[in-house]
């Protein structure tokens, strides 16, 4: 039996601002940031949102009255959960209107976490095989104003449907992963922002992606050339490419071009939305799928990694006719219809946020889902009808 991605979906906020905009306000040279970065665009997320409600934005896209009520498992991977107790997913049941039998709960490992929650939807599903799971990647990626990372911000959110007989991509049970106790990135409990050491972490983030794609070629018999495509994880466009390199030479020319020409295709969403964090692999194969030339039955190798550290590399298959689920136009439509806004705007954005007693006005939102208020210390959300 097939157990795979059924059904993908993809939110990102309506506000961005221009990151040549950023590097002239920061005194950067702009080459620095589209090239040595390799940015664009980076999505801002408005003061009544958060991971609850760009989750429930991106579930919403996938979920119909078809699979809502075979839904058995719900997972959300974050780590810019709003709650030290309560899971995102509780807050999505009433929102998302969904089925009261069901596992639901939230899972933390930095940038790994939605690959944690899907290879467990995966076993999910091949035990219970008439059930479905939802797996959701929901983050705001902040660094903080004038740091070295504000570069490398981002929001949004991914949705998946997991379940047998998948019409997007079947996941093929091979998998290889390796963890590890490194501190080159982490976000402590009394902080909004995340610290880092980039230049360390990148480091690490090779390091993983060289050891396991050893292992995986050695457990499975495989090389490159069983692979059409390779997807990273893409905190920043620049980050994949410094581990894909690590292939040029070692791997015949053509199929290193092949590899990068369809690493540039799963980029082009990432280059303009920023850091999704643990979404961001996720985007990176919605980017593939949507902006590629996909060969039908397209063999896809996946390399997961979250700070802290763990990392994960499997394969999967494209499902041929996978078009047909997957609604292109309007994740471009989305994200053409965004509203670039300026530095000064976002800075002002960045430094709020709702504090306990405060409600959001109806007129001031722009979203399906949204924070309405904050009462007694508790976070209420509600669906713009
Ligand atoms: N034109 C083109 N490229 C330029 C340039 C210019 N004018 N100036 C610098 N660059 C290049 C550098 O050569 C470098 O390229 P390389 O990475 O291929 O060597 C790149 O731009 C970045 O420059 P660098 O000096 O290293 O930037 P930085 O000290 O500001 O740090 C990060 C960059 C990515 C390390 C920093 O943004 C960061 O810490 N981000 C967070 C990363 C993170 O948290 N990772 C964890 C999640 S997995």
């Amino acid at each position: 039996m097939d157990v795979g991605i059924d059904r993908l979906g993809f939110y990102t906020p309506k506000k961005y601002i221009d990151i040549v905009e950023l590097a002239n306000e920061r005194g950067v040279d702009p080459d620095k940031f589209t090239i040595g970065i390799g940015q664009s665009k980076q999505a801002v997320p408005d003061i009544y949102q958060d991971a609850v409600t760009m989750a429930a934005e991106a579930a919403d896209n996938v979920l119909d009255d078809d699979n809502r009520s075979d839904i058995g498992l719900v997972i959300v991977g974050t780590e810019s959960s709003v709650d030290e107790s309560k899971a995102v997913s509780a807050f999505l049941m009433d929102l998302l209107e969904l089925p009261e039998d069901v596992r639901a709960f939230e899972i933390k490992e930095a940038c790994y976490g939605a690959t944690a929650g899907l290879q467990m939807a995966y076993n999910f599903v091949a035990m219970n095989p008439d059930k479905k799971a939802l797996v959701i990647a929901s983050d705001i990626a902040r660094y903080g104003i004038k740091t070295p990372g504000e570069v490398t911000q981002g929001a949004g959110a991914v949705a998946m449907i997991v379940s047998k007989n998948p019409h997007i991509l079947k996941l093929e049970n091979k998998s290889v992963y390796m963890s590890r106790n490194v501190g080159d990135f982490w976000r402590p409990t009394f902080s909004k922002t995340a610290f880092a050491r980039g230049k360390f972490s990148n480091e690490i983030y090779v390091d993983f992606f060289t050891t396991l794609w050893k292992k995986f070629q050695d457990k499975y018999g495989v090389t490159a050339d069983d692979f059409d495509t390779m997807l990273f994880h893409i905190p920043y466009t620049k980050m994949g490419m410094k581990a894909l390199r690590t292939l040029d030479g070692k791997i015949p020319d053509d199929k290193y071009s092949e590899l990068v020409e369809h690493y540039q295709k799963s980029v082009e969403f990432s280059r303009n939305v920023g850091n999704l964090y643990t979404g961001s692999l996720y985007l990176g194969l919605i980017s593939y799928l949507v902006n590629g030339e996909v060969k039908p039955d397209e063999k896809l190798m996946l390399f997961s990694y979250g700070s802290g550290a763990v990392g994960e590399i499997y394969s999967a298959e494209v499902v041929s006719g996978y078009e047909k689920y997957l609604d292109s136009d309007f994740i471009k439509q989305e994200l053409k219809n965004r509203q670039k806004i300026s530095v000064s705007d976002y800075e002002n954005i960045f430094s709020k946020g709702l504090v306990n007693g405060d409600t959001t006005a109806l007129s001031d939102v722009h979203d399906k889902f949204y924070l309405s208020e904050i009462k007694e210390s508790e976070r209420l959300y509600k669906k713009v009808n």
